[in-house]
């Protein structure tokens, strides 16, 4: 009886670690891709709609949270695109933001959580 209740107990504190690990882990990236946002992104697009100072591109890029409302957008399409360093840069073509591969995830996860605050 006893040996049954531990067991289950430790087996609930499994599944919880289980289920609460990755959205804990989840959370902070879009912390930190909030940082990477502030720090990088907005020099040129507005990254929050309580962002402090304006882009110093002017006009500014697309605002994220625009961007976060566009039509069948996915954590791995805005990837590709921020993390693409191959793409030619013309003129009015965004240059490549210089971050990591983890920046990138981070960033990416930042904007698809604006989208769920996204009217449509
Ligand atoms: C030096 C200015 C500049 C910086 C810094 C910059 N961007 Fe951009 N970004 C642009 C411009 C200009 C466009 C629009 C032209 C284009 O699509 O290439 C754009 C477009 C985009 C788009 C596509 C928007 C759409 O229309 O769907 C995404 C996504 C994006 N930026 C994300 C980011 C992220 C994330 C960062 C920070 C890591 C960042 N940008 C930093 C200038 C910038």
């Amino acid at each position: 009886m006893r040996s049954d209740r531990i067991i289950t107990t430790a087996a609930m504190a499994v599944v919880l670690a289980m289920g609460c690990q990755p959205a804990a882990g989840a959370q902070r990236s879009v912390q930190l891709g909030r940082q990477v946002a502030e720090d990088v992104c907005s020099a040129c697009h507005v990254v929050s709609d309580d962002q402090v100072e304006p882009p110093i591109l002017n006009p500014p890029a697309p605002s994220f949270p625009l961007i976060a409302s566009r039509k069948g957008l996915t954590e791995r399409s805005i990837r590709a695109f921020v993390l693409d360093h191959r793409r030619k840069v013309r003129t009015g073509d965004m240059p490549d933001p210089m971050i990591t591969d983890a920046q990138g995830i981070d960033v990416s996860r930042y904007l698809m959580s604006l989208r769920k605050k996204a009217p449509n």
